[in-house]
């Protein structure tokens, strides 16, 4: 009777086993993608370069999509394949750059590009996870104002010394005609008085 006992022991633990990696397997597969967003909302101004940061995991190949929505409407803004090629929309071009784990740049950012960024990562298997990322963007800043301050502090500058230099070459010019003009009378004086002896001549 004691074989039999043995036998079904060892049944009992190669059914446990297999429950396990089941268990294991089917709690793993739905969590397969997983996605952190750490910061959700991003405060930008014109003309800044923003990083919408996340980081997805995948025990697989994922697909990256990324889509801009705001008040003129939803654009796709880049898809990819982790390690194939990137496919940037045309709206986008030159003015994106993708990383590894999923984050992209937008570069030169301007009012139109606020908004919500919603990020899709895809598994093979067809599960997704996504994440949503907030920007504000801003017009402008102090610096801004400041500069134009500054240009124009510039401006009255120049134009204060232009006129100076105006006023200076106006005096120097009245000074000059008041020393130059004697001689001009002698020269028309004496032309006139060589054609009076002209024309008493013929
Ligand atoms: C962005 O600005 C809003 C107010 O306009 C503020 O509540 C929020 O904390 C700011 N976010 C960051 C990341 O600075
Ligand atoms: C993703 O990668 C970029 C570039 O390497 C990095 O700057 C960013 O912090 C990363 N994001 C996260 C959430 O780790
Ligand atoms: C890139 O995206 C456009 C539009 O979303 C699509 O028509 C085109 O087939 C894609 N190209 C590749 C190589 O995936």
């Amino acid at each position: 009777m004691r074989p039999p006992q043995g036998c079904r022991r060892r049944g009992v633990v190669l059914g446990t086993v297999t429950l396990c990696l089941a268990a294991g397997w089917a709690l793993q597969t739905p969590g397969g993608v997983s996605l952190v967003v750490p910061q959700p909302n991003i405060n930008a101004t014109v003309a800044q370069n923003i990083l919408l940061s996340v980081e997805y995991s995948c025990r697989g190949v994922a697909t990256v999509e990324w889509k801009h929505v705001s008040s003129w409407g939803t654009t796709k803004i880049v898809e990819w394949r982790s390690g194939n090629d990137v496919n940037i929309s045309t709206v986008y071009k030159d003015r994106v750059t993708t990383f590894e784990n999923g984050s992209i740049q937008l570069l030169n950012v301007g009012m139109r590009d606020a908004g919500y960024y919603f990020v899709t990562v895809t598994e093979e298997y067809g599960t997704n996870t996504y994440g949503t990322i907030v920007v504000n963007i801003s017009e402008i800043i102090y610096e801004d104002l400041h500069f134009v301050a500054v240009l124009f502090a510039f401006l009255a500058g120049v134009s204060a010394i232009l006129i100076c230099f105006m006023w200076l070459c106006n005096k120097s010019l009245h000074l000059f005609q008041k020393t130059t003009t004697p001689k001009l009378t002698g020269i028309s004086l004496r032309v006139q008085s060589s054609h009076k002896v002209l024309k008493s001549q013929f």
